[in-house]
């Protein structure tokens, strides 16, 4: 009896293979390169039975037009990279590395037996607005250009694409712009070889949205969207309706208020129909505009209520998905608080209400002033672990598109930098990037460490240089999370 147990809990342990979903943390390939498909979609190809994942290509230095990029996977956690799907071509009118190329989405096309790309094609001004079409017989590529089209005459910016898994009709979505004239989503149908666009199926008037896309459960499709302020995170929206041509619900929030999404912008979603269960992915970004090639990728589960018609994007910190199942559970940590911890030189624990025990860390900078946790139990293996921070740097003006981080003419940070030193080991200093949140809003950022096994280590958050000043984030919390099996 006993031994049989041993040995089931064994199998259980190691069927769960799959690799943790870590929202916002620094996610690598399998050559350990960082993941370098921003504002990327996901295609799950029956022939290869894996999913691949397209994005733009960014490195510092070559920000817009450096192409697309592509991966694959088996469990959407663990990415091999296949370079290049698209490449920029020197003196091309369309695809050269000063155009415009983003938010790319592959379809395949069963009446044209190929992979068809398409994204947003547009000059470095974004005064074209046009929609660019590659193809592929492989769905790695290399893909070559055909067109860059404006969608029955109209403007196309931010693009989307859309696969009713009922029927097999795939369908674009796009921003037309930012005129008086612009400023709708459009949802309109492709034709059935995925060559052209065929008829606009709804229009979504006048609210300015972009980066969409919809997820489409049993009973209904939800359209999200982002507002429009840049690559700086808001307060995400959906829309539901019965039928694509509508009639649509009102927009609502996503996500809790004022977490910007989770410090996020929408742009696509993957629907994961499991054996055991069905699940709704929210795929987004966490640009970073003084760093956009460092920007990060915040993936979630969403949570449905097809009676309430509502939906809502989850935080997680860290989650095991099963593809092929279908089934998820977000993985569970230690919390070390922040009352507990010990603070140095000008860092102090000051009352916030909002914080966990009424408390925050704050005045964390440079080397002096800091804040260590103690008694932290590793397991000797890399493992995540969250930082729940609050950093009100924006002054409250960080979803205004283009708007100044504060109206008397401060300069717009971003993001503070922690150091994140373990054991006092200051030969190895890890950097925390806390991107600015409202006041009150804690959110959380992973990094990946290895502690010592056993339950003596420490960790020690400072300040470093964020291109402005040295100050850390004021620091709620930390969640140590078990190592990936
Ligand atoms: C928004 C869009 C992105 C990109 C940036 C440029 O974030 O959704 O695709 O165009 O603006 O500022």
């Amino acid at each position: 009896m006993r031994v049989c147990k041993a040995l089931s809990a064994l199998l259980l342990a190691s069927a769960a293979q799959a690799k943790y979903i870590v929202p916002g943390g620094r996610w690598r390939d399998t050559e350990g390169n960082l993941v370098n498909a921003h504002a990327g979609s996901i295609w799950f190809d029956k022939e290869s039975s894996k999913f691949w994942l397209f994005g733009e290509y960014k490195i510092e230095g070559q920000e817009e037009g450096g192409g697309v990029s592509v991966y694959s996977s088996d469990d959407l956690g663990t990415w091999e990279s296949h370079g290049l799907a698209l490449e920029p071509v020197e003196g091309h009118p369309y695809i050269s590395t000063e155009h415009i190329i983003q938010r790319p989405k592959v379809v395949y096309s069963e009446e044209a037996g190929q992979y068809h790309m398409w994204w947003h094609a547009d000059n470095s001004t974004y005064g074209w607005l046009l929609q660019g079409f590659a193809t592929s017989d492989n769905i790695a590529g290399p893909y070559e250009f055909v067109d860059a089209v404006a969608p029955l005459g109209n403007w196309s910016q931010d693009f989307g694409l859309f696969t009713d898994y009922k029927d097999g009709r795939s369908y674009a979505l796009y921003s037309n712009g930012d005129r008086a004239e612009g400023r709708d989503v459009y949802l309109t149908s492709f034709n059935s070889n995925i060559t052209a666009l065929d008829e606009v199926i709804y229009r979504f008037p006048k609210f300015d949205l972009e980066a969409p896309t919809i997820i489409q459960t049993d009973k209904s499709y939800w359209a999200l969207m982002s507002h429009k302020t840049g690559y700086r995170p808001n307060n995400v929206v959906a829309f539901r309706a019965d039928d694509l041509s509508g009639p649509w619900s009102q927009p609502f929030i996503v996500s809790p208020l004022n977490t910007r999404t989770f410090n996020s912008q929408s742009g696509f979603s993957i629907r994961i129909e499991g054996s055991k269960k069905t699940t709704y992915l929210y795929i987004g970004d966490q640009w970073d505009s003084n760093s956009l090639w460092e920007s990060r990728y915040i993936w979630l589960p969403v949570d449905i209520d097809e009676r309430k018609k509502t939906l809502e994007v989850q935080w997680h910190d860290v989650y095991d998905l099963n593809v092929k199942t279908g089934e998820w559970k977000g993985v569970k940590g230690t919390t070390y608080k922040g009352k507990s911890a010990k603070t140095s030189g000008n860092a102090y624990k000051q009352e916030a209400n909002f914080g966990t025990d009424g408390v925050i860390l704050t005045g964390i900078y440079g080397n002096d002033s800091t804040v260590t946790f103690e008694n932290i139990e590793g397991t000797g293996k890399p493992q995540w672990i969250s930082f729940y921070y609050q950093n009100t740097d924006d002054m409250g003006f960080g979803d205004q598109p283009g708007g100044t981080p504060d109206r008397i003419g401060g300069s717009w940070q971003l993001r503070r930098i922690s150091s994140v030193v373990v054991n006092g080991d200051t030969q190895n200093v890890e950097t925390l990037y806390q991107r600015d949140t409202h006041k009150g809003i804690i959110l959380s950022t992973p990094l990946q460490l290895t502690l010592e096994k056993g339950k003596r280590n420490t960790i020690t958050i400072g300040g470093l240089y964020n291109g402005w000043d040295y100050k850390g984030a004021d620091i709620d919390r930390i969640v140590v999370y078990p190592p990936e099996k």
